[in-house]
């Protein structure tokens, strides 16, 4: 967005789109490198709403790496990794990662990875996440990272899902007070998958090390320093860059698959539109490589744009203490920092006078950007006055790979009106619509959708489900894409989400499905039926809360059943799912259809009148569960 469509401002910008789409993307399409250039900037015959750029090759990995170092900026930090959990911190430069990426893609091209083949990532957060990703990428290989935090049967059921040829994964992850054994966990994964991979990379951490199994494991750091660099070759740029699993509404993960051409378009765009960041400038996203934020704005964004990313392996809190974030910030030259509105709200219950900010040089610190949860406008007030700097909620999911609306740094708008999620990004078009899909006129709460075609970047299918993209997104309301969340645009055109319209709750920024924890509830010997709700959370926003009833003839302690329970969840799920809590009923509260009121439950749980619809069963199992829960 260097030049014309930055001194539009807003209204011009998001009004330049609008009247010429595809001008508007070919434009930015400009700040990438092509191999080949596109037949048609969008061909809305393809897919399941279109495809950007067809026709078109680029590579991914040589334009977050190689191109930069080519200009001259190979001495520039490309990632900053700083560890409070191990009191390191690594600058690597563009030359180096370049240098490390492609030799670790040696290494992946010498295991018989070549375009098209799946890697699935298991890592925390260590540098070698983001050279493994950007390896697959320059190998035209489709990377898919599962986060640390989900136990085996998850990790497997991605793997069964991608088919990977390899897996990349460490010996072990760190949190505080434990060493996560990695590898073990790799392991179990592994004998719970009716796929295996034909080799795995492990990196060798010194706090824990690993065994590996001769003919299938291997060193990785060995592997990178043995293999010869490989080049970065063509990928068509509607081919997959990676697949991520998210939570849909059943316990199967959806696998979101995002094509590298218009993924690199639109968070190449992003970074100078949005966050206001050029080459040179230090961005510190604070996420896991394992969500979607990571993947978008610790590797891909920054790298495009040539910035200096920070890559942090702690905690916002007891790493070792509240200020963490104001050090980290401070030492680095942050200039824009997004984390998730939870790790706020951890440091201000820790230290709402913000006394652990004092003595940090945070001169450098333009901006807050927040995202992942809505962001309560309490906790938001407090850190724009503790920061003396503006704050930005802004709003988007694993699906769109971008902000659907946000404040714009580099167009003028910015920040957006408090309590609000910003406006639409240009490429986006979002209306609340009712239940029959028409607008909503302003100020009324509805569904979130965005028009159709989604623009560059959004996820085009579900991996080998597009039946599944249909039913998931585009059914409910023909032309639009459904987002999944209720909301609503006031008269100014800002835009409020309020929650999620479907079983998902968001837990510390976690997005995670009800209904998964229900299934593995279900699976209890003792349990006849059961309802997991999101429940209210002063720091993580929702925790999940389950309410479940017996099988006659069960007659053991409920806090028995229940500890099992939650150890069960932990167990199948995950500790991500933080999972701590569940309560025996007689009997769950249900329409005459048979309909459990998870609603009411979460209302209950949350303190509030429960609004039985009067299609209620039952009103005394209301009661029961709020006795239950107090
Ligand atoms: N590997 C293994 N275990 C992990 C893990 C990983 N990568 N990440 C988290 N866990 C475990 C934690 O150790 C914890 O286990 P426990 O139940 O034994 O304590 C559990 O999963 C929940 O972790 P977490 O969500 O980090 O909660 P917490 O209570 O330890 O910390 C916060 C609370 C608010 C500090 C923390 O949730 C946080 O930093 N949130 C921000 C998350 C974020 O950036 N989200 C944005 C995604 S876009
Ligand atoms: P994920 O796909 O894990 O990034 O989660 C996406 C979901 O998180 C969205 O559908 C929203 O429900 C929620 N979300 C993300 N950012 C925001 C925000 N700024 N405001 C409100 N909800 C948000």
């Amino acid at each position: 967005m260097e030049g014309k469509a930055q001194d539009l401002g807003y209204p011009g910008a998001y009004a330049a789109w609008r009247a010429d789409p595809q001008g508007w993307w070919e434009e930015a399409a400009g700040g990438i490198d092509w191999l080949r250039r596109w037949d048609r900037v969008f061909d809305p015959a393809r897919g399941a709403f279109g495809q950007w750029f067809p026709g078109a090759e680029l590579n991914v990995c040589a334009n977050c790496l190689d191109r930069h170092v080519a200009a001259g900026r190979g001495d520039q930090a490309a990632l900053i990794w700083d560890s409070a959990m191990t009191d390191q911190i690594e600058a690597l430069t563009y030359a180096r990662m370049l240098d490390r990426t492609a030799k670790l893609a040696g290494a992946l091209a010498a295991l018989g990875v070549g375009r098209g083949d799946r890697v699935v990532i298991y890592m925390p957060m260590v540098p070698e996440a983001a050279i493994a990703m950007l390896a697959c990428a320059r190998l035209g290989a489709i990377h898919s990272v599962v986060f640390g935090g989900f136990a085996a049967p998850e990790l497997a059921s991605r793997i069964a899902d991608a088919r990977p040829m390899v897996i990349v994964s460490a010996s072990c992850g760190l949190e505080p007070g434990r060493v996560i054994a990695y590898k073990p966990l790799l392991d179990a994964a592994l004998a719970l998958s009716p796929h295996q991979p034909e080799s795995c990379l492990i990196l060798q951490r010194p706090m824990l090390r690993a065994a590996l199994r001769p003919g299938r494991d291997h060193d990785l750091l060995e592997a990178e320093a043995a293999a010869p660099p490989h080049p970065a070759v063509a990928v068509a740029a509607t081919d997959p860059l990676y697949i991520l699993y998210t939570s849909g509404t059943t316990g199967r993960p959806k696998g979101v698959v995002r094509d590298g051409g218009g993924h690199a378009v639109a968070l190449h765009r992003s970074m100078r539109m949005i966050y206001g960041l050029g080459p040179g400038d230090v961005f510190w996203t604070a996420s896991d490589v394992g969500w979607v934020v990571g993947h978008s704005y610790i590797v891909y964004a920054p790298l495009l744009a040539g910035c200096t990313s920070v890559m942090y392996e702690g905690k916002p809190v007891g790493t070792p203490d509240a200020g963490a974030f104001w050090r980290v910030a401070a030492r680095h030259g942050v200039r824009v920092l997004f984390p998730a509105p939870t790790a706020m709200r951890a440091i201000r219950q820790q230290d709402p006078e913000g006394r652990l900010r004092a003595g940090h040089d945070l001169s450098r610190l333009e901006a807050l950007f927040l995202a992942g949860e809505r962001c309560d406008p309490p906790t938001a007030i407090w850190a724009a006055r503790l920061l003396d700097r503006p704050v930005v909620d802004h709003w988007w999911q694993t699906e769109t790979g971008w902000p659907i609306t946000a404040g714009f740094r580099g167009l003028g708008l910015f920040p957006p009106k408090p309590g609000s999620g910003g406006r639409p990004s240009p490429g986006y078009e979002v209306q609340a619509l009712d239940d029959h899909g028409v607008i909503l006129p302003p100020g009324r709460s509805g569904h979130l959708a965005v028009r159709l075609p989604l623009p560059p970047g959004c996820a085009p299918t579900l991996w080998e489900d597009e039946a599944g993209f249909r039913r998931a997104y585009l059914e409910d309301f023909p032309g639009w894409y459904r987002t999944g969340d209720a909301g609503l645009i006031d008269a100014d055109g800002d835009v409020s989400v309020m929650g999620r319209t479907d079983d998902i709750i968001n837990v510390a920024g976690h997005r995670l499905s009800t209904g998964a924890i229900e299934e593995v509830l279900a699976s209890h010997p003792d349990i006849a039926e059961c309802a997991v709700v999101g429940a209210r959370d002063p720091i993580k926003g929702q925790i999940p809360l389950g309410v479940f009833v017996v099988k006659s003839g069960v007659d053991r302690a409920a806090a028995a059943i229940a500890a099992e329970l939650v150890a069960l969840v932990r167990e199948r799920i995950g500790p991500v799912a933080a999972f701590k809590d569940a309560r025996q009923v007689a009997k769950l509260p249900k329409t005459r259809s048979g309909k459990i009121l998870r609603a009411c439950i979460r209302r209950i749980a949350d303190g509030e009148p429960p609004a039985a619809p009067p299609t209620i069963d039952d009103p005394l199992a209301l009661e029961e569960v709020a006795r239950a829960l107090s």
